[in-house]
């Protein structure tokens, strides 16, 4: 059977998509090649997240024309460029969406006839794409606990990409969460866009008595927290806009649960928030995080966007001043980079390059100096 290799670029849900990927071809009887070199099939799963991510993956996959056997690009890039792909990069004999990954071992077999396939659909991908039980680590496994994302941030690209927000059932989670455990896994990462947007309306289908109960991520979380043999949750991401005192209280109650949080607040100027559609004002996360600080005690991490379109000097200062006052353990630090699809896309992308390569440079620097504890 030939050697599959899969690079991924991007965010952790695409890493957990590549294991769960890489667990069906297994299953079928595919072996998987530990680096590149040896491999008979590459699929390069990619991320459309900014301008950068996807010129990365776009020049590697360009480095193994005529390489392989068979090469693919499949992931968020698939789905937002496929077409323009198929036409540049006629050699690549897969392209594929995200939505449409379980469908890739039997667009495998097709290719070893010579077809081509150009799979770009939106969809829900059938629980079976979670289930096998190959993993890239022993001790930590990532668990998705919805795919897509409804909130439209302006600037944006993975509603387009992933599609709307999807949630998995609960019991479908509880099962995957359970099955790591079988596996001696007992830390387990919950992944959403926004994990806080989990609402599950249970229904008779459902098999439960509890028909019409909504479960939130507050009670998953109870629910998982249950799970025998658990002995770390953590979760990625949280949005400002939706994230409860009552999660606060769960986290600050729980053994589990780990008192982390990674809640993105992308701008300290109200005028950019509201631009970007976030929902919320600087004082509303300020407020949020002295919550957290009283209730949970826990550590942060952040995510910042610079030189979205308008951005002043003034604004840029706000950005900067949350940083100073918030003390994050960590923060990942962005260039704004505009994508297709978005609302932001038609607004001007004014702030001049070097003016957001200063300014990224500037937060990068005072980061650090937080991070290691020199202010
Ligand atoms: N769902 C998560 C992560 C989204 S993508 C969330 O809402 O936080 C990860 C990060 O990439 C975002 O938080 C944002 O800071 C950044 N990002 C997204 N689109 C971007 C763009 N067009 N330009 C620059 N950074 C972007
Ligand atoms: Fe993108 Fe906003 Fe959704 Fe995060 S919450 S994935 S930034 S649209
Ligand atoms: Fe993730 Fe990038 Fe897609 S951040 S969801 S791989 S666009």
């Amino acid at each position: 059977m030939p050697k599959v290799y899969i690079k991924t670029f991007g965010c952790q849900m695409n890493r957990r998509d590549s294991e769960a990927l890489l667990g069906l071809l297994q299953e079928e009887g595919y072996f998987l090649a530990s680096s590149l070199q040896g491999a008979d099939i590459v699929l390069v799963n990619t991320c459309s997240v900014r301008q950068h991510a996807e010129n990365r993956a776009l020049s590697f996959t360009a480095s193994l024309k005529n390489k392989v056997k068979i090469l693919g690009i499949i992931g968020c890039m698939a789905k937002a460029r496929g077409e323009e792909i198929a036409q540049k990069m006629p050699y690549v004999d897969i392209i594929c969406s995200p939505a449409k990954m379980a469908e890739i071992p039997r667009f495998l077999k097709e290719a070893g006839e010579g077809k081509k396939t150009l799979a770009l659909e939106d969809g829900t991908r059938p629980e079976e794409f979670y289930h096998s039980s190959f993993r890239f680590e022993k001790d930590r496994a990532q668990v998705v606990i919805s795919t897509g994302c409804s909130n439209y941030c302006t600037y944006c690209i993975v509603p387009y990409v992933r599609g709307p927000l999807r949630l998995r059932r609960p019991q479908d989670i509880i099962s995957e969460v359970k099955k790591n455990i079988d596996l001696g896994i007992r830390r387990i990462t919950l992944l959403g866009q926004n994990v806080n947007d989990y609402q599950y309306k249970l229904s008779a289908g459902d098999g439960s008595a509890l028909g019409g109960q909504i479960i939130d991520f507050v009670e998953l979380l109870r629910m998982i927290e249950k799970i025998e043999g658990i002995e770390e949750i953590n979760f990625v991401t949280s949005h400002p806009k939706n994230t409860s005192r009552e999660l606060f209280e769960l986290m600050a109650s729980s053994q589990k649960i780990k008192k982390h949080l990674h809640l993105p607040f992308q701008s300290g100027s109200d005028r950019i928030l509201k631009l970007m559609n976030r929902g919320y004002t600087k004082q509303d996360y300020l407020k949020l995080i002295d919550d957290y600080y009283c209730i949970v005690g826990g550590t942060l991490s952040t995510d910042v966007i610079v030189g979205f379109p308008t951005e002043t000097k003034k604004d840029f200062l706000e950005t900067k001043k949350i940083l100073e006052k918030v003390h994050f353990r960590y923060a990942y630090i962005f260039k704004y980079s505009p994508r297709p699809y978005t609302k932001a896309f038609s607004l001007k992308d004014d702030v001049p390059k070097e003016i957001k390569e200063k300014r990224h440079r500037e937060l990068l620097d005072l980061q650090k100096r937080i991070s290691t504890g020199k202010v």
